[in-house]
């Protein structure tokens, strides 16, 4: 039987956070697809906000901050933030249904987990809006079902994820970091740069092998050393997202000049991070770029994930 939870609010706002991979270890494709992976996530200051309202039927519209191209977000039942409220709903036996506002601050299509983040934040809302007090540990597994994002977005801070990235548990971080996020006006779809990935591998160009998270990166992170830290960041993914789109590499020399004290490809790409850990440094680093033109927010971390921020 399906039931109808009595409604706790009239609107909820959730806000989640942007994820960044500060290493992001890749192996062989698993015979499901996807591939085992084992990854530092830090939460970084972009955020998106969710509201969600009782509604007669599932129903999303998205909005974004300048300079956030929505083209490819779905506004129908396949967005995931409404494939999020339906595994909700279908978990607790209810046949309520709602209407849910997006109003992205983090680029789409960016490898930066910005649907998960959409994901992540609608549960947390309908699960205030409905009264509902989910577990974590059932709104993390609830989470995995919906992509291998969607955990890290819910917890934030900083973590290491493992499986194919929906395992994830908190680590220590000490650091104070500031990231000049660049994104490109031309999206890189995830699945296509792990199939490149296995392109590559296949040909020998990369190495797929047993990913390990590096004790460097660990211990750095712990003791807050930044220097340590831009030593020690890694993608896996880097050598498909460039072969697969040669016009990066230029836009990531660019970036190289600035100085900072790394360059990082975020995830799939094709966003690029800057790193800093000094504020002054990251905004001189921010005016050159405004200067020459190239868009970019900064963004400190780690942050919090999941927050509700407005309960009416
Ligand atoms: O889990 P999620 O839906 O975010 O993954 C999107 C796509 O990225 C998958 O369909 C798969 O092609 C690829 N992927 C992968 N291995 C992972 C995570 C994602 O191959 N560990």
């Amino acid at each position: 039987m399906s039931l109808l939870a009595e409604p706790q609010s009239s609107a909820v706002t959730v806000r989640a956070a942007a994820k960044i991979n500060l290493h992001l270890g890749v192996g062989p494709v698993r015979a499901d697809g996807f591939h085992p992976l084992q990854t530092i996530y830090q939460a970084i200051g972009l955020y998106d906000d969710v509201t969600v309202t009782d509604g007669e039927d599932w129903s999303v519209r998205t909005v974004g901050d300048s300079g956030i191209d929505l083209t490819a977000v779905p506004g129908d039942d396949t967005n995931i933030a409404v494939r999020a409220g339906l595994a909700l709903a279908a978990h607790h036996g209810l046949a309520q249904t709602a209407h849910i506002e997006i109003h992205k601050g983090i680029p789409v299509a960016g490898g930066m987990a910005g649907g998960s983040a959409d994901a992540a934040a609608t549960l947390v809302a309908l699960d205030r809006l409905w009264g509902l007090e989910t577990s974590d540990e059932e709104l993390l597994a609830i989470a995995a079902t919906l992509g291998s994002d969607v955990p890290f977005a819910l917890i934030g801070g900083t973590a290491i994820g493992s499986g194919r990235g929906e395992l994830v548990t908190p680590v220590p971080d000490a650091t104070e970091l500031w990231w000049i996020v660049v994104p490109h006006e031309i999206g890189l779809p995830t699945p296509g740069v792990y199939r490149h990935f296995d392109v590559l591998a296949e040909r020998g160009v990369v190495t797929a092998a047993d990913p390990v998270v590096p004790d460097a990166l660990l211990d750095a992170l712990a003791a807050g050393e930044p220097a340590a830290v831009a030593a020690a960041l890694s993608n896996d993914l880097a050598a498909a997202a460039y072969d697969l789109r040669p016009d990066l590499v230029e836009l990531r020399a660019r970036l190289d000049a600035l100085g900072a004290d790394a360059v990082l490809l975020s995830g799939s790409g094709p966003t690029h991070l800057v790193m800093y850990d000094d504020v002054d440094r990251a905004r001189a680093g921010a005016a050159e770029l405004t200067d020459a033109g190239v868009l970019h927010w900064l963004a400190p971390a780690p942050v919090a994930g999941c927050h509700v921020v407005s309960l009416l």
